[in-house]
């Protein structure tokens, strides 16, 4: 974390559970809220779901814990505390602003070397006739008549965001706590890598497979089926503890060197292994992985059952109670027979659209 990151984190570790909403992506309509809660529920932090709809989830959870869920999840766009919110019904931009206004002592929230900004977001259209930038001028000039003019607003290098969010019916109004930019796993985009190997995993894609873990920073997170790296990246770069194994060592070598690239103080483990027989003693808690395919041959679906039986089968011995598999794979494979068959339970299963003629499955099986 950067001293920035901290300063506007303030005395985080003194500061009780409030409502905090996060908006997500749309790229799915359960993924990323799932994600959301995986890292909620793998970082241990206490929360309470308040409410759920599409690309909007309310948590009742500390600051620390919605900045850090935020920073971390892919699909994320931001975290914010909540600070009003009602129904947009038959108000006016006007209204809207004014009733805000009135629920909120701006004097009490803003310190005297405070500058702030105020952005309108909406989940896809909603109530779009409310024109983001009339919203935005009409908080803005309430805020400055409020303090009579002694906080400034500033769209450049703001101290405070102020957020409103429409959703379907509501809109939600607070104080930003994170928001991810524009670009932010671009330099680990496949081709940049040091190794380079076609079949890697897109960072934002392999980071979201890592949250589905639930995998915690300081303990330890196993890719099998590494290939050249691009979950275990995603996992050092939250300061996750890597274990890597692959039945090819080319892989492990360009796995190592990739690993070195982007997290040069993380001590990951490497080992040439077959997946079917894990050499791993210790109990670990989080597993993420993406197989090989093999969509390519006819009698090559029923090899990768039979991998995937009998890695589930090796996993189990290694995983803690409770222990996770984040599974990435084609639609054909049975996972729900698997998980039944080796002793896990298959919390979700969810299919993704990667591009037009590709679609993958992801599997979420806890140890029963
Ligand atoms: C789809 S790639 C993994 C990509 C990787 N998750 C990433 O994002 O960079 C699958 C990998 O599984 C490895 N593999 C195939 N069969 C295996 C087995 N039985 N045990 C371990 N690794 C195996 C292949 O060598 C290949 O590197």
């Amino acid at each position: 974390m950067t001293n920035l990151e901290e300063a506007s984190l303030g005395k985080i570790t003194e500061q009780p559970n409030k409502p905090f909403f996060f908006q997500l992506s749309g790229i799915h309509p359960e993924l990323p809220s799932i994600e959301v809660l995986s890292i909620l529920k793998g970082e241990e932090f206490q929360y309470k779901i308040l409410k759920e709809e599409s690309q909007f989830l309310l948590v009742n959870c500390s600051k620390l814990a919605a900045y850090q869920t935020a920073k971390r999840a892919a699909y994320c766009r931001r975290s914010v505390e909540l600070l009003y919110r009602s129904e947009v019904g038959s108000k006016t931009t006007e209204n809207i602003a004014k009733s805000i206004s009135e629920q909120i002592d701006f004097g009490k929230i803003l310190q005297k070397e405070d500058r702030f900004k105020v952005r309108v977001y909406r989940i896809g259209k909603a109530h779009e006739e409310h024109v983001s930038i009339h919203l935005e001028k009409a908080i803005g000039d309430i805020i400055w008549e409020h303090t009579k003019g002694e906080y400034k607003g500033d769209m450049k290098n703001p101290t405070i965001t102020f957020i409103v969010l429409f959703t379907e019916k509501d809109f939600f109004f607070g104080r930003e706590t994170f928001s991810k930019k524009k670009g932010s796993f671009t330099d680990r985009r496949p081709d940049l890598r040091p190794f380079f190997k076609p079949g890697t995993l897109e960072p934002r894609f392999a980071r979201l497979m890592v949250n589905l873990s639930r995998a915690k920073p300081g303990e330890y997170l196993l890719d099998p089926f590494c290939g050249p790296g691009g979950i275990l990246i995603e996992g050092a770069i939250i300061g996750c503890k890597i274990l890597g194994s692959d039945l090819d060592n080319r892989m492990i070598k360009g796995s190592k060197k990739n690993i070195d690239h982007y997290s040069p103080a993380n001590n990951a483990g490497f080992v040439m292994s077959d997946a079917k027989q894990l050499p791993f003693t210790n109990k670990i808690k989080a597993i993420a992985t993406d197989p090989p395919y093999g969509r390519s041959t006819s009698t090559y679906g029923k090899e990768i059952e039979d991998l995937l039986i009998q890695f589930f089968q090796n996993a189990k011995q290694i995983l803690q109670k409770d222990g996770i598999i984040a599974i990435g794979m084609f639609e054909e494979v049975p996972l729900q027979e698997i998980v039944e068959k080796t002793g896990f339970i298959l919390e979700h299963f969810e299919k993704i659209y990667i591009h037009r003629s590709l679609t993958r499955r992801i599997g979420v099986c806890r140890v029963k």
